[in-house]
C-alpha cells in the first residue's frame, strides 16, 4: 500500500502528443499514446496528490479523481500547462511536443494541383515548454520533471538535455525497435540536475512513475 506522501501537493502532468494543423483534415503528429502520462497521474493520486493532468490528443479514459484538461496543439499545451503550474508543487513533462509547427494554415484542405509539384511545407518553431516552466519557477521550491527519448548516447545526451532545459529530474528512455511507444512498458534511467543518476529496470509504466514520484517527494520542501 502507497503512503499518502502527495497528499496536500499540486502536481500538473503533460501526456500524449501534440498535433500541428496543416489544414481543416491534415496535421503533423507524432506516437506518442500518452499511456507514460496517464500512469504518472493515476500513481499521484493514488499518493494523495491534487492532479491536473493536460492530455494532448490520447484515446485513454480519464483516471478517477484527476482533472483532465484536452488539447491539441503545442501552443495550446503551453497555455494549459503554465496555467496549471502556477500553483503546483511539480511538474511532470511527459508529452511529445512538436518542435516545429507548419508556419501557416490552410482554413480550405489543401488540394493536388494537375501537372504541378506539391508546395513545400514551411515550418516554424513551437516553444519549448519544459524549458520555459524550468525557468519561471511559479512558486518557490517547484519541482520540474522532463521527459526525453534518446536512440544513442542515452546518458550523455541525457545529461546535457537536463542542463539544456533547467528541470531537476529527467527521466530518459531508450527508443528503438520494441522500446516505448504505445507499450505497457518502460525501461529508463532518471537523471538528477544534483548529478543523481537512477536506473530504472524494464518493467511497467506504473513503476517508473512511481519511482518519478519518489524522486519528487525527495525535492519538496
Ligand atoms: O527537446 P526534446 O523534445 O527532446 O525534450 C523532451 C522534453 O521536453 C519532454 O519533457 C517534453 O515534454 C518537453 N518539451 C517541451 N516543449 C517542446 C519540446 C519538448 O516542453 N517544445
Amino acid at each position: 500500500v502507497q503512503e499518502p506522501d502527495l497528499r496536500g501537493r499540486h502536481v500538473v502532468v503533460s501526456a500524449g502528443g501534440t498535433r500541428e494543423p496543416l489544414d481543416p483534415v491534415r496535421f503533423l503528429g507524432n506516437r506518442s499514446s500518452g499511456k507514460q502520462g496517464y500512469a504518472l497521474a493515476r500513481t499521484a493520486a493514488a499518493r494523495g496528490a491534487r492532479v491536473t493532468l493536460i492530455a494532448a490528443n490520447t484515446q485513454l479514459p480519464d483516471p478517477a479523481g484527476v482533472d483532465v484538461v484536452q488539447v491539441g496543439t503545442a501552443v495550446q499545451l503551453r497555455e494549459a500547462v503554465l496555467k496549471a503550474a502556477a500553483d503546483a508543487d511539480a511538474v511532470v513533462m511527459a508529452a511529445a511536443v512538436a518542435d516545429f509547427r507548419p508556419s501557416a494554415y490552410a482554413t480550405g484542405k489543401i488540394k493536388k494541383k494537375d501537372g504541378k509539384e506539391p508546395e513545400p511545407i514551411v515550418l516554424v518553431r513551437n516553444p519549448d515548454i519544459l524549458a520555459e516552466v524550468s525557468a519561471e519557477r511559479a512558486r518557490a521550491g517547484q519541482v520540474i520533471v522532463g521527459f526525453a527519448a534518446e536512440t544513442d548516447d542515452v546518458l550523455a545526451n541525457g545529461r546535457a538535455k537536463l542542463t539544456r532545459k533547467g528541470c531537476d529530474l529527467l527521466v530518459v528512455n531508450e527508443v528503438g525497435e520494441r522500446k516505448t511507444f504505445g507499450s505497457e512498458e518502460n525501461e529508463a534511467v532518471v537523471l538528477g540536475a544534483d548529478g543523481s543518476e537512477k536506473p530504472v529496470p524494464h518493467g511497467p509504466k506504473e513503476a517508473l512513475a512511481d519511482i518519478v514520484w519518489d524522486l519528487v517527494v525527495d525535492r519538496l520542501d
